[in-house]
C-alpha cells in the first residue's frame, strides 16, 4: 500500500539541443552577481565555458569565478566556495558541470551564510537549514547523479575518512536546470558507463525494498528497461542523440524523488559505495558497480519475490520450469553480463581499494534499515572480501 505523501519538485527544467538559450530568460530572475562554479577545465575545451560567460555578459552579470571543483568535491573546496560567495555577495550560483559541480554548488548555497562549521551541521549532524540560502541553476554536463532535480549534496571528508550526502529540502533544489544531451557527448568512456550504472544504481535502491504492488516499482522497471536498451547502444555509438537524450531523461527520473514516494528504500550499495570513495576517491558509480552484485546476492534470499520480479520484468528471465531462487539468480547473472558487456569495474581492489582499508571502510559505511536484510559490520566486510575476488 501506497504510504501518505506530499509530492512536489520545485525546479524548472529545460531539455534539448536548444536549452541553452533559455539561460538568458532564467537569468533575469536574479540579482547581478553570479558566482559561476565548474571543474577541471572540461568545459573550456569544450567552448561551453565561453558559451554561458558571453550569455551571462550579454545579461549584464558579474561574474565570480569559482573553478577547480574536484569529483568528489571536497570540504576544503566548500570552504574555499563560501569564502567567494560571501565576498561577491552572489545572487545565484551556477553551476556548469557534473554531479559533483551541481552538488558542491547546493553545499555553498547553504553554507555561505551558515554560523557554524557546515561540515558539522549539515553533514555530520544532518541539521535542517536554518540561515539563508542562495539560489543555484544548472547547466549539466555528465549524466548519473540526478543533482539536476534533486537536494542532494554529497560531500568527501578526506581527513575524517568520510564520504556523506545531506538530502536537503525542496528549497535548495536547484531553481533552473539546462539539460542538453549534445553536451555530454565530450565525456570519456569511463565517466559515461559509470554514469549508466550510477542510473541503474539509484534505481535499484529504491525498487529492492518492500512488496507492495505500488506504481513506482513499475515505473521503476520501465525506467530500467529504457536505460538498458539506450545504454547498449550508447557505449557502441557515444554520439547516437536518441540514446543519449533518452538516458539523461532517465537519470532524471531516477532520481527526482518521485519514485521514492509512498514507499520504503535500501541505498546500502550507495552507503558502501560512498565509504570505498572516501578511501580511494574512486569515481561515484564504479564504487557502486564494484559492491552491487556481491550485496544483492547476499540479500537476495531475503526479498526473494522482488528479485524474481525483476528478473522477468527487467531482464526477460523466462520463469518456465525453474524455481524461484533459479529465476531470481538469472536475473542478477544477466545484470552481471550486461555490467560486463558496458566494462564496468566489478572489484573494488581495482578502484584501490587494499585489504587493510576494509575494517575503516565497513565502518565508515552507515547502516540503513530499508531494505530486505539490515546489514552487520561482518556482512559489509564479507561485500566487500566478495568484490575483492571478482
Ligand atoms: O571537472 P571536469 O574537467 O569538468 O571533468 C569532469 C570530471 O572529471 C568530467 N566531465 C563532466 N562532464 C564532462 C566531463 N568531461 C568531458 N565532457 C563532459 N561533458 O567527468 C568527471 C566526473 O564528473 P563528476 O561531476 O564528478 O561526475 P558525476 O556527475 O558522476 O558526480 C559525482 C558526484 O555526485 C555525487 C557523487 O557521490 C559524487 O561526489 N552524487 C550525488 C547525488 C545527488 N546529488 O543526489 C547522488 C549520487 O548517488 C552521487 O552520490
Ligand atoms: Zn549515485
Amino acid at each position: 500500500m501506497l504510504g501518505n505523501f506530499c509530492y512536489s519538485n520545485p525546479t524548472k527544467l529545460y531539455f534539448g539541443e536548444d536549452s541553452l538559450d533559455q539561460l538568458g530568460g532564467e537569468l533575469q530572475n536574479y540579482g547581478k552577481n553570479v558566482l559561476l562554479c565548474y571543474g577541471g577545465g572540461s568545459i573550456k575545451k569544450s567552448g561551453l565555458y565561453d558559451q554561458v560567460v558571453s550569455i551571462l555578459k550579454a545579461n549584464g552579470k558579474e561574474i565570480f569565478e569559482d573553478p577547480g571543483v574536484m569529483p568528489n568535491p571536497t570540504v576544503e573546496k566548500l570552504y574555499e566556495g563560501c569564502k567567494r560567495a560571501k565576498e561577491g555577495k552572489v545572487d545565484l550560483i551556477l553551476a556548469v558541470g557534473g554531479g559533483s559541480v551541481c552538488d558542491y554548488a547546493k553545499a555553498v548555497s547553504v553554507s555561505t551564510y551558515c554560523k557554524e562549521d557546515p561540515w558539522d551541521k549539515y553533514y555530520l549532524r544532518m541539521e535542517d537549514v536554518d540561515n539563508p540560502i542562495i539560489p543555484v541553476g544548472c547547466v549539466l554536463t555528465m549524466v548519473g547523479t540526478g543533482s539536476e532535480m534533486n537536494g542532494g549534496s554529497v560531500i568527501t571528508n578526506h581527513e575524517q575518512k568520510l564520504k556523506i550526502g545531506h538530502v536537503f529540502g525542496d528549497n535548495v533544489f536547484p531553481k533552473f536546470s539546462i539539460l542538453n544531451p549534445r553536451l555530454t557527448f565530450t565525456l570519456p568512456n569511463y565517466q559515461m558507463i559509470a554514469g549508466f550504472f550510477d542510473i541503474m544504481s539509484h534505481i535499484l535502491e529504491q525498487y529492492f525494498s518492500g512488496e507492495d504492488d505500488n506504481t513506482s516499482d513499475y515505473l521503476m522497471e520501465g525506467l530500467l528497461r529504457s536505460l538498458i536498451h539506450s545504454s547498449k547502444i550508447a557505449v557502441q555509438n557515444p554520439t547516437d542523440y536518441e540514446a543519449r537524450s533518452n538516458i539523461m531523461w532517465t537519470a532524471t527520473w531516477a532520481l527526482n524523488t518521485l519514485v521514492a514516494k509512498g514507499k520504503s528504500t535500501d541505498w546500502m550499495v550507495h552507503m558502501i559505495g560512498q565509504s570505498v570513495g572516501a578511501y580511494t576517491d574512486a569515481t561515484h558509480g564504479m564504487t557502486l558497480a564494484a559492491v552491487s552484485l556481491p550485496y544483492y546476492r547476499m540479500i537476495l534470499p531475503y526479498g526473494l519475490a522482488k528479485f524474481k520480479r525483476y528478473a522477468i520484468n527487467v531482464w526477460n528471465v523466462s520463469p518456465d520450469g525453474k524455481t524461484d531462487e533459479e529465476i531470481a539468480s538469472e536475473g542478477l547473472d544477466r545484470m552481471e553480463a550486461y555490467m560486463k558487456e558496458l566494462g564496468l569495474v566489478m572489484n573494488i581492489r581495482d578502484l584501490g581499494v587494499t585489504e587493510d582499508m576494509l575494517d575503516g571502510i565497513a565502518k565508515g559505511s552507515f547502516i540503513m534499515d530499508g531494505g530486505y536484510k539490515t546489514l552487520t559490520y561482518e556482512e559489509i566486510v564479507s561485500v566487500l572480501k566478495e568484490s575483492m575476488k571478482g
